[in-house]
């Protein structure tokens, strides 16, 4: 059977995870209130609009419409500083060694992330021409945990749900792997990723030969 990979980007193929949580905690904290780790990892993987809907309930904030989407718009640009500093070399540790095995192999692999800010990343690590379809926060309409978002990338890459590989580091995200009936692997903590089918800390801790025996089984 044809195999395929589905990464997601943020947490996975970069830790821009870390400043999603600094940009987010700036614009909670200037709002005059404070979320912790643990409420941190319910953003991880949800849209922008989803996130900061999530953020003010914590607050017990009520935004008019324009000030919701100026604050959007500066958490964005916050975010962006981040990313404007961000070194070729930023890719984590194993997801290029994955990266070369798959196209040796010829195994399609797409991206399957909420972010509006993908192709921006892509290009600053230079995997933006790798990828055999980007599927990103600007072309889906339903936030993971729907399975919306990897259907689209399976689909593009042209391989069935089940035959998919989805790489999440985000409680939605797996969810949304598993809504979808693909092969969900977590990359992060067991006690927060238990619901994927595997979990491994991150690409160092992942052999080849598991890989090539998901994608031969
Ligand atoms: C990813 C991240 C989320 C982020 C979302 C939207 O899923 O895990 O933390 O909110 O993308 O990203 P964007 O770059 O469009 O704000
Ligand atoms: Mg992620």
């Amino acid at each position: 059977t044809n195999k395929g990979v589905i990464f997601d980007l943020d947490g996975v193929i970069v830790d821009t995870a870390k400043f999603h949580f600094l940009a987010w905690r700036k614009l909670a904290n200037d709002l005059g209130f404070d979320f912790t780790k643990a409420q941190n990892e319910q953003l991880k993987g949800v849209s922008r609009v989803e996130s900061l809907k999530k953020i003010l309930e914590w607050g017990e904030l009520e935004l008019s419409k324009t000030e919701f989407k100026r604050q959007m718009a500066l958490k964005n640009e916050n975010y962006l500083s981040y990313v404007a500093k961000m070194e070729e070399d930023e890719i984590l540790p194993g997801v290029q060694k994955l990266i070369d095995y798959l196209i040796e192999n010829n195994i399609p692999f797409a991206l399957g992330s909420a972010s509006k800010n993908a192709r921006v990343i892509l290009k600053k690590i230079n995997l933006l021409e790798k990828f055999d379809a980007i599927v990103d926060g600007n072309d889906v309409s339903k936030a993971k945990p729907d399975p919306e978002v990897f259907l689209i990338a399976a689909e593009k890459i042209n391989i069935k749900p089940e035959n998919s590989i989805v790489f999440e580091d985000s409680v939605a995200g797996v969810q949304a792997a598993n809504n979808a009936n693909m092969i969900s692997i977590g990359i992060g903590e067991q006690k927060t990723l238990g619901e994927a089918d595997y979990v491994f800390k991150d690409f160092t801790e992942i052999d080849i030969d598991f890989i090539k025996k998901l994608l031969t089984k």
